[in-house]
């Protein structure tokens, strides 16, 4: 193989999508509930996507951010209208670098504001919020912080729970980062009490609330960002993966305006190519919400959920998540990864996240029949376990 071997690679070459059907090499069908990890939003090859970069490619796909470049605006204003107050975005290219936008942008924060520098950012232990070194040591999990790869960036903190936090906080804090539903960290809302008294908290010592959105924002969990369920309204707030429906863009948008120029940037970050596309993913998701389709698709299919639970209770303990951003727990880890391969086997794409949980994020235009499909064929894979 001529690529590293950082990933467990599956044996399978897709060439063809359209929808919630994804076609294989081998011409084996199958029906995507995976979305690439939360990333086609609007399914594959969808039409007013292609159209869009079709459009745009005959036009600019690049100037670099030396210039304007309007579709940028365009997309910050949307999401200013959908978040309802201003915010001021960056534009990159993944969600970890969404991330580190938002850990300079804390500690320039920390260092302009307040006497003695404050630097620390509190985090979760069961948290995910990127590769890269600064995100890594972001990341509350262990598993991330092999010796191999030390020293990690200092200046983060993790504890277990919120409550945890909030006891913490001290004099070098300047903000926490958490994830509202943690994705690899097990498909796990954060409890609504807590993250209330969080933000108060911090609003009043003046200290920064950065939701990392990157998989539960963008409608998956049935608003604009899940922070809007929850009631909050963060300093920071971290996007990615369901805002470019498949190209790849990171935003962190922020309630301050303090960089100034030379503080950060980016070379590709919010290029023609994927601020126009991520315009008309969100027109188009903003479309499937008004028309009550999203929240159908929600009801629908956490009703087939429901019911897994139900009939395969000897397999399953209970369903987690919010909106279209669920799981399955599993009794026993060990079912974990045989319930992922018979799905494989079976022509449906489910993942897995933490130890015992299969994970679903379909797209959010997904189709009914494609639901009914994807239903069935996991229903035989759970048949043969
Ligand atoms: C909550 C969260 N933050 C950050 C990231 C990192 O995003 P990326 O892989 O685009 O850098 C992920 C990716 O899974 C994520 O789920």
């Amino acid at each position: 193989m001529s690529l590293m071997s950082n990933y467990a690679r599956e044996d399978i070459t897709f060439v063809k999508g359209d929808g919630a059907k994804i076609l294989d090499s081998k011409g084996k069908n199958y029906i995507d509930f995976g979305s690439g990890i939360g990333v086609c939003s609007l399914g594959h090859a969808n039409k007013k996507i292609a159209k869009t970069i079709s459009e745009q490619s005959r036009s600019l796909l690049h100037t670099s951010n030396i210039y304007t470049i309007k579709s940028q605006i365009t997309l910050s204003k949307s999401i200013d209208k959908l978040l309802g107050y201003k915010t001021y975005a960056f534009f990159c290219n993944s969600g970890a670098e969404a991330n580190e936008c938002a850990i300079k942008l804390a500690r320039k924060y920390g260092t302009i504001n307040f006497k003695e520098k404050k630097f620390e950012i509190l985090t979760l232990k069961n948290s995910f919020h990127g590769r890269t070194m600064a995100t890594l040591a972001a990341t509350g999990q262990d598993k991330f912080h092999p010796e191999i790869f030390a020293p990690y960036t200092p200046g983060f903190k993790f504890f277990d729970t919120i409550d945890e936090i909030i006891k913490n906080i001290d004099d070098k804090t300047v903000a926490v980062m958490i994830e509202l539903v943690q994705g690899e960290g097990g498909i796990k809302p954060l409890p609504k009490d807590d993250i209330v008294k969080l933000s108060k908290v911090l609003k009043k010592r003046n200290l920064l609330l950065i939701t990392d959105e990157v998989q539960c924002g963008v409608f998956r969990t049935g608003e604009f960002v899940t922070s809007q369920i929850y009631g909050i309204k963060p300093d920071i707030i971290t996007f990615a993966k369901g805002l470019g429906g498949g190209v790849p863009i990171g935003a962190c948008v922020s309630t301050k305006d303090i960089f100034t120029p030379g503080d950060h940037g980016s070379t590709f970050g919010g290029n023609f190519l994927v601020t126009s596309v991520a315009n008309t993913v969100l027109s188009e998701i903003l479309k499937l919400k008004e028309s009550g389709k999203l929240n159908k698709n929600i009801k629908t299919f956490n009703r087939y959920l429901d019911k897994m639970v139900e009939r395969y209770s000897e397999i399953f303990e209970s369903k987690t998540g919010l909106g279209l951003m669920l799981g399955l727990k599993v009794k026993d880890a060990k079912y974990q990864d045989l319930v992922y391969r018979k799905c494989l086997e079976k022509g449906v794409l489910v993942l897995k996240s933490g130890k015992d949980i299969v994970r679903f994020l379909p797209p959010l235009n997904i189709k009914k029949d494609e639901i009914k499909d994807g239903f069935k064929r996991f229903k035989d894979a759970l048949n043969e376990i």
